[in-house]
């Protein structure tokens, strides 16, 4: 993968240094940080240059949340490493993102928040998680914008986070047994929808209440998968959820679209035949169905992620430079670019 540094990125656009170092910093020009250097990319400067022949309709645009839902009922295929860099990536070119941890093995939540302690540093739970404000919404009580952000924590990485741990699943029955539970995460985010650019769900793998509701609240959705057999498995079906959440929801008012953005494949080992392979055929499939390979930026398998993981950074700013942060920026940025041209046209035809 071709990185510019900031000599060539400037030869590029025809601008000088300094004009590049200024269209960093008040977030124009997407980059990512290695050391004191800036690095991009060709779709890193295309997004730059969409922006600015957009400039004009894409500052006259209120703030109206995007709801983009990270999916594939298929377990450990990167959902959650997926969504909170995303997240990160997307508050970095001048979006304000608010993440929402839907799964109760809370790894989102433990991955961009700080532990909470008490005064002898022990770790508590969060004390309030989204099951707070999904059990209060359940018995019909206000939860306006002053309830939801109690409930907000700021990230380490300059979003936001709705945290959400293992008591999430104490109040599955009361919540499934509700005959309007699908819509109550949807009414919720609504409330909270004015403040932000970007609301990111991070969902389990199941196909249960978390997933319904995150489906019927999303705008967007992406699909994470690996380059193997079960995962390719698992996209299928969670098209196909898609499709039926979808018809289901018709009878709402304002359904929300579900527009698939795209199928990411995370972990692969392209020196592998079993690899390549699984990408064949998740071509195939997305080519069939119309829907969006991210086939130039796949994630390759990398130690380095678990270990982020363990030291609480991000790839991005430990190995700007690798492969893996490499394509989590260009899908970032092709993410973005996708939805701000859908947010064009629905301004032009108002
Ligand atoms: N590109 C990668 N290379 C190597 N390991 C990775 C990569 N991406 C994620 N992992 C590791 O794979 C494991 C699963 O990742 P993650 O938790 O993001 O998946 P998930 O789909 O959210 O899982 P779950 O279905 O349990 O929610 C984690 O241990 C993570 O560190
Ligand atoms: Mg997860």
């Amino acid at each position: 993968m071709k990185i510019m540094n900031v000599k060539e990125i400037a030869q590029e656009l025809d601008l000088t240094q300094a004009t590049v170092r200024k269209k960093v910093s008040s977030n124009e020009l997407p980059i990512l940080q290695a050391g004191r250097a800036f690095i991009s990319t060709e779709t890193g400067l295309n997004y730059y240059k969409f922006t600015q022949e957009h400039k004009i309709t894409l500052d006259s645009l209120k703030k109206k949340a995007k709801i983009l839902s990270f999916v594939n009922h298929k377990g450990g295929c990167s959902k959650t490493t997926t969504a909170y860099t995303i997240a990160s990536l997307l508050q970095s070119f001048g979006n304000k993102v608010l993440l929402v941890d839907l799964d109760p093995q809370g790894n989102s939540t433990q991955s961009v928040l700080e532990p909470f302690l008490d005064k002898d540093g022990i770790t508590l739970p969060y004390p309030k998680t989204i099951k707070n404000l999904l059990l209060e919404r359940k018995e019909g009580g206000e939860v306006g914008i002053k309830r939801i952000k109690e409930v907000i924590q700021a990230s380490k990485f300059g979003f936001d986070c709705i945290p959400c741990d293992l008591s999430l699943n104490s109040i599955m029955p009361d919540l499934e047994s509700s005959s309007f539970k699908e819509v109550i995460l949807k009414e919720l985010l609504n409330e909270i929808s004015s403040e932000y650019d970007y609301i990111i769900l991070d969902t389990p793998p199941t196909l249960g209440f978390s997933v319904v509701s995150a489906l019927t609240a999303s705008d967007y959705v992406a699909i994470v998968t690996l380059a193997e057999a079960f995962s390719l498995l698992g996209v299928e079906q969670t098209v196909n959820l898609i499709n039926s959440v979808k018809s289901q929801n018709s009878v709402l008012a304002r359904p929300r679209q579900m527009k698939i953005l795209g199928i990411v494949i995370s972990k692969a080992e392209m020196n592998t035949n079993i690899s390549r392979h699984f990408v064949n055929e998740l071509q195939n499939f997305s080519d069939e169905r119309n829907i969006t390979l991210f086939i130039d930026d796949i994630i390759p398998k990398t130690t380095k992620i678990p270990e982020t993981q363990a030291t609480g950074e991000l790839i991005t700013i430990v190995d700007p430079r690798g492969d893996a942060a490499i394509s989590y920026f260009n899908i970032a940025l092709l993410m973005d670019m996708e939805i701000k041209k859908d947010r064009i046209k629905e301004k032009l035809s108002n």
